[in-house]
């Protein structure tokens, strides 16, 4: 049975001075934030009634959630990134900004500083033989389809057993990861080998409360794109494969129907070819669009704490 104590003078009393209410130094907002997030999670136990053992077990879980480093993994899990960018997407709307190549979530194993060339790049280091071969390749222009010579394509996806360069440390530097910069016409392409789709780790946190929830932890096969220009609105996004078990069932929200991409085997890549590459290979075309803007802030991806990126 639950008792009402949510109404009480002593709850009321105790959640103003959590939040420092009675206090004149700190932060205004936070202040108010956390008193209303107190609040809600005091609401959330009154509501439920949830015991003392409870409590404690989901105390504990967030300890281990930033132990193991999940943290930006069960954050798109639980739908946060989706909703970030469904709030993106609105404000964009707001402000004409919308339009373009849609986006979606970064994920959180992106790396900075991933070499850089102009036009094509080789992604793979050829140790992995088995491995399907494709071509990257697009155009990037802006929303009445003019070619943006030089935006900076940045391209990162798993390997063949979905994991990721420099997070697994048994790949090659930078593996799977390049910055290529577009030609005279908007042109980028890349060679690279198909990547697989991946699942939380089975033994981690994520897993274990998405097995509460009786939801799988998989992704389907991807690649992720940052694509930026001075004067364009920066794009976080990501493309997936067609045909993935997952495509349209991705544990972290990430699929747009409009982002959704075939990979087509072809005898003879006129693209491959004009780089060097010959024989058969599997194609994957992705071309952007992207928004105008004068707007500076909005040229560049927002902050965020990412693997070997120097904030000023
Ligand atoms: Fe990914």
């Amino acid at each position: 049975m639950t008792i009402e104590t949510m109404r009480s003078s002593e709850v009321k009393e105790l959640l103003e001075k959590i939040a420092g209410f009675d206090k004149a130094g700190g932060d205004e907002r936070v202040k108010k934030i956390v008193h209303r997030l107190m609040h809600d999670i005091f609401q959330i136990i009154e509501d439920f009634d949830v015991t003392p053992e409870e409590f404690w077990s989901a105390a504990y879980y967030v300890g281990e959630l930033g132990a193991n480093g999940e943290t930006g993994l069960l954050a798109p899990g639980l739908g946060m990134d989706r909703y970030l960018d469904i709030r993106q997407d609105a404000e964009d709307e707001q402000a004409g900004l919308a339009g373009g190549t849609s986006r979606t979530i970064e994920g959180p194993l992106y790396v900075a500083g991933a070499p850089i060339s102009e036009g094509f790049a080789r992604m793979d280091d050829g140790s992995d033989r088995e491995a399907e071969v494709i071509l990257i390749k697009g155009q990037v222009t802006d929303d009445k389809g003019a070619p943006i010579a030089n935006a900076v394509v940045d391209i990162w996806h798993a390997d063949t057993k979905g994991a990721y360069s420099f997070f697994d440390q048994s790949q090659t530097e930078y593996h799977l990861r390049r910055r290529i910069k577009t030609d005279a016409y908007g042109r980028y392409a890349a060679q690279s080998i198909m990547p697989s789709g991946y699942g939380c780790p089975p033994e981690g946190s994520t897993q274990k409360l998405l097995n509460l929830l009786g939801r799988h932890g998989r992704r389907p096969a991807h690649i992720h794109y940052f694509v930026a220009k001075p004067g364009f609105k920066h794009l976080t996004t990501q493309i997936n494969i067609s045909g993935d078990e997952y495509t349209f069932d991705d544990f972290a929200f990430a699929t747009r129907e409009e982002l959704v991409v075939d990979a087509k085997p072809v005898e003879h890549s006129e693209t491959a070819a004009k780089h060097g590459v010959t024989g058969p290979i599997t194609e994957v075309e992705f071309n952007v669009v992207l928004v105008a803007t004068d707007k500076a802030e909005l040229h560049e991806r927002h902050a965020r704490r990412r693997a070997l990126e120097t904030t000023e």
